[in-house]
């Protein structure tokens, strides 16, 4: 019997698209619904207690009205603060996103790396911890922009980042002390990936970026193993309030397979 039941992916805007790509490319029948909670972006600049409400709340909401097998939360910040509570309060697997500090100390020749979030994800005991497992011998800079995270919506909603704007804000990471020898940086929000191209022409030649997107599609498909699946793949965006600059978002949307816009 054909299972119809979606992938949730979850983020507060377009960033966990950079997630969704890879997951499409893994999981190429999978109905997608792509939630944004518009209403709470951006999260970065939220507190840990207004984060861990929202989010399994909101999840709560989403799979009562989608009814999906699997959620991924496709955003760092939500998946630093709130993965437990969410998965104590949903009994669905959830699959979070974690900062890819591992691969980016594997990847340093300096052993200088830098990991680029919001505010909020990059002071979470969470990333401590991955920096005490598999960093501890790197120097690592952590910076957040909530700039680069407005420069990524607004590039999916069609105007191209200004090249200096993205310097700029690169200025807060490379600006530090021992900046210079970064060579690798984590892409530790998901809105990062979708400025891969402008971040890499505005950083080092020799800096590396890494981001999680392929490892939590890889998970996803484990914990999809052996599912059924409908003939053709399928896509809806659902946002949390309604908005104007939905509509300027459409096509992107569209190349990413999400072809169908609700509000929750
Ligand atoms: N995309 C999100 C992340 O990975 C959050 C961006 C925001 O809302 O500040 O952290």
């Amino acid at each position: 019997m054909t299972d119809n039941r979606p992938i949730l992916v979850f983020d507060s805007g377009v960033g966990g698209l950079s997630v969704l790509a890879h997951i499409r490319a893994a999981l190429p029948q999978a109905p997608i619904v792509y939630a944004a909670d518009n209403a709470g972006y951006p999260y970065g600049t939220k507190s840990e207690a207004e984060i861990a409400a929202r989010v399994p709340a909101l999840l709560g909401r989403l799979a009562e009205r989608y009814h999906p097998r699997l959620i991924v939360i496709a955003c760092n910040t939500a998946s630093t603060i709130a993965l437990n509570h969410v998965r104590s309060a949903l009994d669905l697997p959830v699959v979070g996103t974690v900062p890819a500090i591992k691969p980016a100390a594997q990847a340093s020749k300096t052993r200088t790396i830098g990991v680029l979030g919001t505010e909020a994800t990059i002071r979470q005991p969470y990333v401590d911890n991955l920096v005490a497992e598999f960093a501890r011998d790197c120097r690592v800079l952590r910076h957040g922009s909530p700039e680069l995270v407005d420069l990524a919506e607004a590039k999916l909603r069609g105007t191209p980042p200004p090249p200096k704007a993205v310097k700029s804000a690169l200025e807060g990471l490379y600006g530090k002390a021992f900046g210079g020898q970064i060579d690798a940086v984590v892409l530790a929000c998901t809105h990062f990936p979708l400025l891969a191209d402008e971040i890499r022409a505005a950083s080092p030649a020799k800096v590396t970026l890494v981001d999680s997107g392929e490892g939590i599609a890889r998970r996803t498909a484990h914990l999809c193993t052996d599912q059924s699946w409908p003939d053709r793949p399928s896509g809806r965006a659902v946002f949390t309030r309604p908005d104007p600059e939905i509509a300027a978002l459409q096509p992107a949307l569209a190349e990413y397979g999400l072809t169908q816009i609700d509000i929750l």
